[in-house]
């Protein structure tokens, strides 16, 4: 089959690999109809993600028809056509039970990113993304082997297009968490840092929440445009405006927002310093996106992160959040909770995220939309790729 292969920074490749077999009796062999090119895919793309081998395949955002089913699968059958969740959990152990399956504690054979964490089990394994998670092939390919079939595919309409109901499988419930752990109801003011497809799909959940006012830092001027043409955010250009956070408090009666979102992850673009000890590995993240969510914050509000970041940084003001008050979420979406309400959302018309996607390439040609979407080219907002 073919299949989008890591094989270095800078450098992937679509090359002929071995069909991926059944392996345990819960797994299933999907054949992949769409699958899409997530931002987590920029971070090993560039190099920045430790863990990867050269010919792993990537891509954790997927959905498909069921080629062939393990023998102890009775959740679906070869015909079925589903959406895998990204994070590989089993419904079953201490973190599943608490609807935690990012942190399931079963299914990652590799060691997890955390510096410290103790005798602590790593969390889920996900799809396509390291050997610190488990080092499972991807679904940029035409096949891919999911395992804990009972528990992670879920079943789709047929009224609804892949496109409809594809990023089910990640960025929908990744921008839906953001928001719900950001505390965000009927009213409240929200500023979202980062408008690629995670910020954008916590605009349009922050909108379907009942949000009143929504800023969007950022600067790519067409990103930008988008989200405000789409979800009526108030859009703050940091390459115009060097303390989109002081913006903010000026525009919310000098307190700030009730829930910052940061959707940028451990590359913000920062300061030249920042990028330098990041660049030397003595910092693990810029923490700019980070420090400028809690400066946007008022009292007693809330930093929600589902930007992935890794190790230490310096320059993260904990005393600022302490007199503050804040209240700080973030991790890995526990995306298979969230999908049945979000595919209501999606059914009854008030969730619309494939209005997002603005290139559709073969997976031939998936090299190509990783630098696309890497350099920002062509209005580039999201890849989706058909096998
Ligand atoms: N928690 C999860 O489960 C989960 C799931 C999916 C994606 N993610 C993470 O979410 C993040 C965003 O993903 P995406 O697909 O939207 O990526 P993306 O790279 O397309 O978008 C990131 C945006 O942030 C902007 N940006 C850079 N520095 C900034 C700064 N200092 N302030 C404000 N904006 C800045 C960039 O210009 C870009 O438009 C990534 O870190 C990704 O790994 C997490
Ligand atoms: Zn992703
Ligand atoms: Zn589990």
């Amino acid at each position: 089959m073919k299949a989008l292969t890591y094989q270095g920074s800078n450098d992937v490749r679509v090359e002929t690999v071995a069909d991926p077999s059944l392996v345990a009796p819960d797994d299933i062999i999907l054949r992949v109809t769409a699958t899409a090119i997530c931002g987590s895919d920029l971070h090993i793309y560039r190099g920045k993600i430790p863990g990867m081998e050269d010919g792993d395949i990537l891509g954790h955002e997927f959905m498909g028809i069921v080629e062939e089913a393990g023998a102890e699968v009775t959740r679906v059958k070869v015909g079925d056509r589903v959406v895998i969740p990204f994070v590989i959990a089993c419904g079953q152990c201490f973190h599943c039970m608490l609807d935690e399956f990012a942190a399931c504690e079963t299914t990652n054979t590799g060691n997890g990113a955390a510096m410290n964490p103790k005798s602590i089990k790593p969390p889920a394994a996900l799809f396509g993304y390291s050997h610190l998670y488990g080092g499972v092939p991807g679904g940029q390919a035409e096949l891919v082997r999911v395992p804990k079939a009972n528990f992670g595919p879920f079943a789709v309409p047929d009224v609804l297009s892949d496109e409809q109901v594809l990023f089910l499988s990640d960025i929908l419930p990744t921008g839906y968490q953001a928001v719900v752990n950001g505390g965000v109801e009927q009213g409240s003011t929200v500023a979202i840092f980062g408008a690629g497809p995670v910020g954008y799909m916590a605009a349009a959940c922050a909108r379907m929440l009942g949000a009143e006012t929504i800023f969007m830092v950022d600067h790519n001027p067409y990103r930008l445009d988008f989200a405000k043409a789409t979800y009526g955010v108030i859009p703050i250009n940091f390459d115009e405006d060097d303390d989109p956070a002081a913006t903010i408090i000026e525009a919310t009666a000098g307190r700030g927002v009730d829930a910052s979102i940061e959707a940028v992850g451990f590359e913000a673009k920062g300061s030249t310093t920042e990028t330098i000890l990041t660049t030397l590995k003595l910092e693990g993240s810029s923490g700019k996106a980070l420090r400028q969510c809690i400066a946007a914050t008022r009292r007693g509000g809330t930093v929600s992160v589902p930007g992935v970041y890794a190790g230490f940084i310096h320059g993260f003001l904990f005393g600022d959040a302490f007199d503050k008050g804040l209240t700080f979420k973030m991790g890995q979406t526990h995306v298979q909770g969230l999908m049945p309400e979000l595919l209501e959302a999606i059914g009854e018309g008030r969730l619309a995220p494939e209005v997002i996607i603005s290139h559709r390439m073969k997976l031939d040609d998936a090299a190509k939309g990783y630098e696309i979407f890497n350099n920002r080219e062509d209005e580039c907002r999201k890849v989706v790729l058909t096998p």
